[in-house]
C-alpha cells in the first residue's frame, strides 16, 4: 500500500497569488474558500519514510502542518528520506532550499534536470556529502532509496511527457524555447506490495496515446489541472499567454483534459496544480461542476488517500 499526503495543490502562486485580485484570489482573501499552497505531494510505502514528489516555495509551512513529515525520533531527523523532480519550475526546486541544514537526502531527477541544478551554485545548500543525487533512469521501474541507501519501500517509473523547459529557462530563439524530452516527466509510483499505482503529472502539455496505455484500471490520476479554458490568463485580464504557452492542457474544450481521459477508466482522477485564475476553486461554479460530472475531484491541501 502507499500513502499519499497533497502536501500542495496550486500552481505556481499559490492560492492566493501576492499580487493577484482575480475572482478566485479574493474568494480566498475573505475566507469563503481556503487557500492552497502550491503543489507538491508525499509518498509513502511504510508510513515511516516518505518521499517528496517535488519541492515547493511553500515546503516550510508545508510541514509545519503534517505531522507525518515532523522529526519523530531523534533530536536532528526527519521522516523525509528522498525528494523526486519532475522538472526545474521554479515552483517545484526552490523548496530544495529550505531542506538544507545536513540532513541526508537522495536526490533524484532526470540527468537534464540535475544539469540545470549542478548549473546554480546555490543549490550547493544540498551538501553532496550528504546529499546524492541520482538519476532517474526512464521507462523503468526502480527503489526509491533514502540519504543513507536504504530502500524506502516505494518503487518509480519515471517517462517522458510533453512539456516546457522551465519558464525562467527559455531561450526566446529556440524552438518550442529550448526544451527536451527529459525536461518534463511524469512518474508511476507505487509501493514493493501494492497492485496499483499512482500517476503524478503536474505538468502535461499533450497527451500521446501511449501516455494513457500507461495506465490501468485499478491506477490513480493526479493531473495537471493549471487552467479551466484555453485563454483564462488573458479572460481574467492576468496575463498574455495561453494553457498551450505556458506547456499546460485546459482542463475543457475538445482537447482538453476532461475529454482526453474521458474513455480511460481509472481508480480516480485528481486535478493538482491548479492555477489560482481556475474556477474550479470555486465549489458553485459551472466548472466545478463540470469536472465532478465527468468524474474528476479537485486535489486539497492536506488531503490524503491511499494507494492499494
Ligand atoms: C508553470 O507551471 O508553468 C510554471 O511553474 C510557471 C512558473 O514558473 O511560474
Ligand atoms: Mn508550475
Ligand atoms: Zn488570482
Amino acid at each position: 500500500m502507499l500513502r499519499v499526503i497533497v502536501l500542495g495543490a496550486a500552481a505556481g502562486g499559490g492560492l492566493p497569488q501576492w499580487n493577484c485580485a482575480c475572482a478566485v484570489c479574493q474568494a480566498a482573501r475573505r475566507g469563503d474558500i481556503r487557500p492552497q499552497t502550491q503543489s507538491s505531494i508525499a509518498v509513502s510505502a511504510d508510513g515511516a519514510r516518505w518521499v517528496l514528489i517535488n519541492a515547493s516555495p511553500d515546503i516550510r509551512q508545508q510541514l509545519a502542518a503534517t505531522a507525518a513529515l515532523q522529526p519523530q525520533h531523534g533530536v536532528r531527523a526527519s521522516p523525509l528520506g528522498a525528494v523526486l523532480l519532475t522538472n526545474a519550475d521554479v515552483d517545484h526546486i526552490t523548496g530544495l532550499l529550505s531542506l538544507r541544514e545536513s540532513q541526508p537526502l537522495a536526490l533524484y531527477a532526470t540527468p537534464r534536470v540535475h544539469g540545470v541544478l549542478a548549473a546554480n551554485a546555490v543549490f550547493n545548500v544540498l551538501g553532496r556529502e550528504r546529499v546524492a543525487r541520482p538519476a532517474l533512469t526512464l521507462n523503468q521501474c526502480q527503489p526509491v532509496l533514502d540519504g543513507a541507501g536504504q530502500d524506502t519501500g516505494v518503487r518509480v517509473e519515471a517517462f517522458t511527457i510533453p512539456g516546457k523547459i522551465a519558464l525562467w529557462l527559455e531561450d526566446p530563439d529556440a524552438a518550442n524555447f529550448g526544451s527536451v524530452a527529459e525536461d518534463t516527466i511524469g512518474l508511476a509510483i507505487s509501493s514493493s506490495t501494492s497492485a496499483s499505482r499512482l500517476f503524478y503529472l503536474p505538468g502535461c502539455a499533450a497527451l500521446p496515446d501511449a501516455i494513457k496505455a500507461r495506465l490501468a484500471p485499478q491506477d490513480s490520476l493526479l493531473f495537471d489541472g493549471t487552467t479551466f479554458t484555453e485563454d483564462e490568463m488573458i479572460t481574467c485580464g492576468v496575463g498574455s499567454k495561453t494553457a498551450a504557452r505556458m506547456g499546460h492542457l485546459p482542463m475543457s474544450g475538445d482537447s482538453g483534459a476532461l475529454a482526453l481521459w474521458q474513455d480511460v477508466p481509472l481508480r480516480r482522477k485528481l486535478f493538482i496544480h491548479i492555477n489560482n485564475t481556475n474556477p474550479v476553486w470555486l465549489p458553485d461554479s459551472p466548472a466545478r461542476a463540470a469536472i465532478g460530472a465527468a468524474g474528476w475531484q479537485l486535489a486539497h491541501d492536506g488531503m490524503e488517500f491511499c494507494v492499494e
